[in-house]
């Protein structure tokens, strides 16, 4: 069996890179973009830094801003009618997971027929994207998906209203900069879920199926990271060093899983297409469960990530069984709720959850396999 590692994206990092946008744009060949991002994120004052930049480098540009948290088909198909219609040739996404993952659905979108549909992940649709894909740049103003090193691009369908992973290594941004002063402006709760997600995809990847120690070795690096420095940057936003500490975890989350995730993304998918929790706090919320599920099947990696979390204790078994809760007593630091319950999901609910859960991709390389009733456990686990 062949085992494939890939590192591609082009990085930039630092306070005030973001100004660096218009000569990047020009280096993969853009002059006419698609500024895609969100309403929250514009009213922070943010797209300005972006558009500023690309005037000063001649660049022209419209903005599309019609996106919710948890992207909808009808806005990725608006967004590329507006990439259409203002005759781009490249798309600059700034904002959290949701506007990137969407400018890369517009990137597919803009040269490939629809329905979007066609291309999701759970049928092999990524073997679809054969056409020509404009290029990208990313500017990540959460820290918690990744997306912007990231091969995929997520959103709910309208047919199934369920959340969809459209996937190929081509979606892939061309360079992704990472400027910590645009994610100063992010609030506590949303720092603290998009943190969450973060430390979730370094310990799902680590814990993944599949032999890839240069993943591992990243997710482990980036659990360490967001250890150090996510309090911080709840409690103090202002914080520059920790802003950037979480870009840099968040990224390299999403770079360790490429190795693949497992349960908890599986659990936390259906909650945000079902009942729109944010999506870092549906990890949050089902992780500590997840964990415990897992165990059994590979201690001493759990083991390591407790350790990392300041865990005590002298054997593989106890850390192991400490790991849930050093993750709980984190949710707890940094202000999320306590469980499921604590955010309006009702226990009436979790069957068709489970359900929904089970048809969820991410948990294909979960280190141990998960049947209907293992959701439903854990759902009931997270409460
Ligand atoms: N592509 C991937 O690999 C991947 C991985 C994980 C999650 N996702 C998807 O990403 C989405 C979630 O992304 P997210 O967690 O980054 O949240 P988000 O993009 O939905 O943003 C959350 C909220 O924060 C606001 N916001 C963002 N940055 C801000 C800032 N600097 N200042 C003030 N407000 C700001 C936004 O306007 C929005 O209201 C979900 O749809 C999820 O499924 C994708
Ligand atoms: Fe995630």
């Amino acid at each position: 069996m062949t085992a494939v590692w890939s590192f591609p994206t082009r990085v930039l990092f630092g306070e005030g890179t973001a100004a660096k946008i218009g000569e990047e744009v020009r280096s993969v060949g853009g002059s006419r973009a698609l500024v895609v991002t969100d309403e929250g994120v514009a009213a922070a004052g943010l797209v300005e830094t972006v558009t500023d930049a690309l005037d000063a480098a001649g660049v022209e540009h419209e903005t599309f801003s019609g996106i919710s948290s948890n992207p909808l088909e009808t806005e990725v198909l608006s967004a590329v009618d507006a990439f259409r219609n203002a005759s781009a040739d490249i798309v600059v996404a700034i904002g959290g997971g949701s506007a990137l993952d969407v400018g890369k659905l517009v990137r597919v979108g803009a040269h490939h027929p629809l329905p979007l549909a066609q291309y999701d992940d759970a049928e092999g649709g990524g073997s679809k994207i054969t056409g020509e894909l404009p290029p990208m740049v990313a500017l990540p103003t959460t820290a918690g998906t990744g997306s912007e090193v990231g091969r995929s691009g997520v959103l709910t369908l309208q047919s199934t209203n369920r959340k969809t992973v459209i996937f190929s290594p081509r979606l892939i941004p061309d360079v992704a900069i990472l400027d910590p002063k645009l994610t100063v402006t992010m609030p506590p709760r949303t720092t603290a879920a998009t943190g969450m997600d973060a430390l979730t995809h370094c310990i799902e990847a680590y814990c993944a199926l599949g032999d890839h120690p240069m993943a591992d070795a990243i997710a482990v690096a980036g659990i360490s990271l967001i250890v150090d420095h996510l309090e911080t940057a709840v409690h103090d936003g202002g914080d520059i060093a920790a802003r950037g500490a979480m870009l840099k975890a968040a990224a390299m989350g999403a770079v360790a899983f490429q190795k693949g995730l497992g349960a908890c993304h599986a659990l936390a998918h259906p909650l945000s297409a079902e009942h729109g929790l944010h999506h870092g706090l549906a990890n949050a919320l089902c992780l500590p469960a997840v964990l415990d599920f897992n165990r059994i099947a590979v201690p001493e990696k759990i083991a390591k990530v407790a350790r990392l979390l300041g865990a005590r204790g002298e054997d593989t078994e106890t850390l192991a069984f400490e790991c849930s809760g050093a993750v709980r007593a984190l949710r707890k630091k940094i202000g999320l709720p306590e469980g499921l319950e604590a955010a309006q999901v009702d226990e009436q609910n979790l069957p068709a959850l489970a359900e929904l859960a089970m048809e969820d991709v991410s948990h294909r390389l979960n280190p141990r396999p998960c049947t209907l009733e293992d959701m439903l456990s854990l759902y009931r686990s997270s409460m």
